[in-house]
């Protein structure tokens, strides 16, 4: 189970005020399980996750199989909710260096059709000249721009290269069962393809093929991944305040409530700056709306506490911090020995590289807690295909018990649509007048 830490919040909450909470907390979780609330049409990633494979997983296995025997690269396009999750969890598990060394059998796994860059798509293909290569779509509502561009130029990359039909053996599509223009090209042109269930919106979506087929292709054990998703969902169904998940969306609403209004979200691993990506679009796009919700900001220790670490020790007190934590890995790194010792390091010799990092860690906690700063720790336990499951459905269950709490609709962002309106009508899309 993830352990919540709650122990250096008191000072800005008080415990009356989070047993006051109770009602609250239970109400929007019931709201949430029974579908009574608003955004019920997009319940569906509450019972994504399974024991065993079903026939889709099975197809989803065999497809990154396929994929890893005959590609170099796999080229993930997808934008929020249809490529953070997976990024997340690759960047996590295998580290922000992954790519390194990896080929044919193992293939390097690059994102496209998340950005409008030319300098992007320019190291792209560079990066793709004389690979073999296979592409996914991924796009629940198939008509996204930013994908579309992509997956244009990326197809005819393909056809290039292995001719219509053998271009069309290397393109999945991962979209609406019905919907689109994704689902109506993938038909037309028999591209190997997997849903997203229409009561998932994107950004709940890690649990479909969207995180699924990059995953499996990653060579990460996506039924490891599902049995945490599992786990999470059998152990933070309780309904009292021992359930971690609820000290969490408890407590942030209540320092909300104190004026709060920024949460960073952070770890002391590299990897993770993609998982804290991923957590906020989930919180930022379910909660900012109606002129409320939590600013979602992510950081990576201790690279950054030499850079915001000034603004978080002693800027604006309207801040608080969600510490997520890992046990250390078993292959220590021990600090030598250096007989001059100019660098004055000695008094770390025969130290390992994890000692260091926890002191950092409490020397941290202990310094931003005087600053006035409430710190909440998430303690993960082993880092592993399981616990991201299980880290995944934690989040997504916070996310929208805590929304709920706030008092919007989890599952909207209509607040989305407001550039693409200016941008479509400044390109001139049939439809959109000036
Ligand atoms: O959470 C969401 O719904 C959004 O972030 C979408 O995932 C994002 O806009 C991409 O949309 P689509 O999958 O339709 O291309």
């Amino acid at each position: 189970m993830i352990k919540v830490d709650i122990s250096h919040v008191w000072g800005q909450i008080s415990l009356p005020d989070m047993l006051a909470m109770e009602k609250e907390v239970f109400d929007a979780h019931e709201t949430l399980t029974e579908g009574t609330g608003a955004g019920s049409d997009f319940l569906g990633w509450l019972n994504l996750p399974v024991r065993e494979a079903t026939e889709e997983i099975t197809r989803i296995q065999r497809a990154a199989e396929r994929i890893r025997r005959e590609s170099d690269v796999f080229v993930v396009i997808g934008i929020g909710g249809s490529y953070l999750g997976p990024r997340a969890a690759i960047e996590l598990l295998q580290g922000p260096n992954h790519n390194i060394g990896k080929g044919k059998g193992n293939p390097q796994i690059f994102f496209a059709g998340n950005g409008l860059s030319t300098r992007h798509w320019n190291e792209l293909t560079r990066l793709l000249e004389d690979k073999d290569f296979s592409i996914a779509i991924i796009s629940k509502s198939g008509t996204t721009t930013e994908p579309a561009i992509a997956t244009r130029a990326l197809r005819w990359m393909l056809e290039r290269k292995y001719g219509t039909d053998g271009a069309n053996r290397r393109i999945y599509a991962i979209t609406d069962p019905c919907k689109g223009a994704l689902r109506q090209m993938a038909t037309e042109e028999g591209w190997e393809n997997f849903i997203i269930p229409p009561n998932v919106g994107g950004r709940f979506s890690v649990l479909t093929a969207v995180g699924l087929l990059p995953l499996a292709v990653a060579g990460i054990d996506i039924m490891e991944l599902m049995n945490g998703a599992m786990d999470a969902k059998e152990a933070y169904d309780l309904r009292s305040f021992e359930n971690p998940v609820w000290q969490y969306a408890a407590v942030r609403n209540l320092l909300y409530r104190n004026g709060k209004a920024m949460e960073i979200f952070e770890s002391y691993e590299p990897g993770f700056k993609m998982f804290g990506g991923w957590w906020q679009q989930l919180f930022g796009e379910s909660e900012g709306k109606d002129g409320k919700g939590i600013f979602p900001v992510t950081a990576e220790f201790t690279a950054d506490l030499h850079s915001l670490g000034q603004m978080i020790q002693e800027g604006q007190r309207n801040i608080f911090e969600t510490m997520v934590r890992f046990d250390a890995p078993e292959n220590k790194f021990v600090i030598g020995s250096d007989w001059k010792n100019l660098d004055g390091l000695n008094y770390l010799e025969g130290k390992t590289l994890d000692f260091v990092d926890e002191q950092a860690f409490q020397g941290t906690v202990a310094a931003h807690v005087d600053g006035g700063l409430p710190v909440i720790t998430m303690d993960c336990g082993e880092l592993n295909d399981r616990k991201v499951g299980e880290m995944f459905y934690f989040l997504e269950l916070a996310c929208g018990i805590s929304a709920y709490i706030l008092g919007v609709n989890p599952f909207n962002q209509p607040g989305v649509e407001y550039y693409k309106r200016n941008m479509f009508q400044l390109l001139g899309k049939p439809g959109y007048n000036k």
